[in-house]
């Protein structure tokens, strides 16, 4: 029954089961499908409105989604339409490259130094999505050990599990294999070291604090034994999402952190989705106590509704790169639309909203609620583990509450539970028999009713299927 284990976001198979509105056959490639498969029934989006969004043929559907962990202000906020309104009407563009800038991309670039407040941070490098952030982050690093005369510090280490992203470069930090395969990924030049997936991973009988110290010591073997002088970065999400929402175990991160300052290696903080809220606080490195060197942010930032990410980069690593691009005569680094000014209008405006509607607090009060109200599910027989924090939650189904002994693929599990909720009128994201939710998070309490609700009507038609299916078997 057991079969091999894998946290595989690319092989995600999709689960619409309503009409084929006139799409079938499409030909677009659907990112995160399985493989060159082209997806015959999308689910085509129309129209947004709160928590909530509409297909074209009128079906709503609550998003536990926010559009992949995006719109953390729903799908209808006028504010941030205006925001983008009135900067397309004054300046719709102008690059940010040389000696240029606009006024919204420099107001960013300050109130984000402001807000960031787990270590001091001094730059902001823009860029257009989270992976383009992290292949800055490869760069910036390159550039910053060439500019010390270390030349041959420049290997990355990521963790088994994680998602940076699907450019050549954050593909090959993330720790997924399917990122890899055919890509000829990853890139020599990155190492991957333990998932800190206590449920799974843990030794009998070893206590969280106990997996966190084995974790620590493999990387620091892992250091030595590649040579510290090596080692540029080590990059981490705070909390693992698309990897299937994995929160460190107790003392993790700070036994991490030991390890990677004793041998000069640049931290690299991975906040593409658990900045600004989700977590219960402003940004991951605030509730986990990380003290980063280099941080990349998008999503949220605008709320989803309009391209932006970010590196902020810390005063040490800033000065070196600054005096050397100065030698150079350039940072010859950037993209044409970096600090797009209705990009960083629009993030201003929600950065100013996130403050106003007291965000933290909101998801503080909220989660409670939510993450009680799902975890209320984990007797269920066909349920392995739920776990998650603030408003992101995972749902990992197996058989007698063990990792290992998985549900046959071809019984599609996760499948069948992402189908029920459509058809109740919920998105969910389905990873084989891997259910991940990350609702908006201006989520009413009523709304996060229903999606228990709706959850709990989906899981008890999950476990009938199940049954029957194990009847046939036997
Ligand atoms: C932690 C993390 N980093 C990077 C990325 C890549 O971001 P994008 O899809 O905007 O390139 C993602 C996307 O989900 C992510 O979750």
């Amino acid at each position: 029954m057991a079969r091999h284990i894998t946290s595989d976001s690319s092989m995600q198979k999709d689960t619409h089961d309503g009409d084929a509105q006139g799409y079938k056959g499409h030909s677009m490639l659907a990112p995160f499908t399985a493989g060159w498969q082209i997806d015959e029934k999308p689910l085509v989006i129309a129209k947004s409105e709160g928590s909530y969004v509409y297909d074209t043929n009128g079906k709503k559907y609550l998003d536990s989604l926010a559009g992949l962990w995006c719109t953390a202000l729903g799908g209808s906020e006028p504010r941030l339409v205006d925001a983008a309104a009135k900067q397309l009407s004054t300046l719709p563009f102008y690059h940010s490259f040389w000696n240029s800038s606009t006024k919204p991309t420099l107001d960013l670039a300050k109130e984000l130094l402001e807000m960031f407040t787990a270590t001091k941070m001094e730059k902001v490098f823009f860029t257009n999505s989270g992976s383009e952030t992290n292949d800055t982050q490869v760069k910036l690093v390159w550039y910053y050990n060439n500019a010390l005369g270390r030349p041959n510090k420049k290997k990355f280490i990521a963790r088994l599990n994680s998602y940076h992203g699907s450019t050549v470069m954050s593909a090959s930090l993330s720790g997924l294999p399917p990122m890899h395969q055919n890509f000829d990924l990853p890139a020599p030049f990155v190492l991957h070291t333990d998932c800190p997936h206590y449920w799974r991973y843990h030794l009998p009988g070893e206590t969280e604090e106990d997996f966190s110290t084995r974790l620590a010591n493999n990387l620091e073997e892992l250091i030595l034994k590649q040579g510290p002088e090596t080692i540029a970065a080590f990059i981490a999400e705070p909390v693992i999402g698309a990897g299937g929402v994995i929160p460190p175990p107790a003392t993790y991160f700070d036994k991490i952190q030991a390890i990677v300052k004793k041998y000069d290696i640049l931290f690299i903080a991975d906040e593409v989705i658990c900045a600004f809220g989700r977590l219960g606080a402003m940004f991951g490195c605030d509730k986990y106590n990380i003290k980063p060197d280099l941080v990349s942010i998008a999503k949220a930032l605008t709320s989803g509704y309009i391209p932006i990410g970010a590196v902020l980069v810390c005063p040490e690593v800033a000065d070196v790169i600054y005096s050397e691009s100065n030698k150079l005569g350039s940072f010859n680094h950037g993209f044409t639309t970096s600090g797009h000014p209705v990009s960083c209008a629009v993030a201003l405006e929600t950065l100013k909203i996130y403050k106003e509607r007291n965000i933290v607090e909101q998801v503080k009060n909220l989660s409670p609620k939510f993450q009680d109200g799902i975890r209320a599910f984990s007797d269920s027989p066909i349920i392995g583990e739920i776990r998650g924090t603030g408003l992101m939650i995972a749902t990992e189904f197996t058989e007698n509450k063990s990792p290992t002994d998985l549900f046959p693929p071809e019984w599609g599990v996760g499948a069948y539970f992402g189908a029920q909720c459509e058809k109740l009128g919920m998105i969910v994201r389905v990873v084989l028999d891997l259910i991940i939710m990350s609702p908006p998070l201006i989520m009413t309490p009523t709304e996060v009713d229903e999606l228990i609700s709706k959850y709990g009507k989906a899981l008890k038609a999950t476990e009938e299927r199940v049954k029957e299916l194990k009847a046939k078997q036997t």
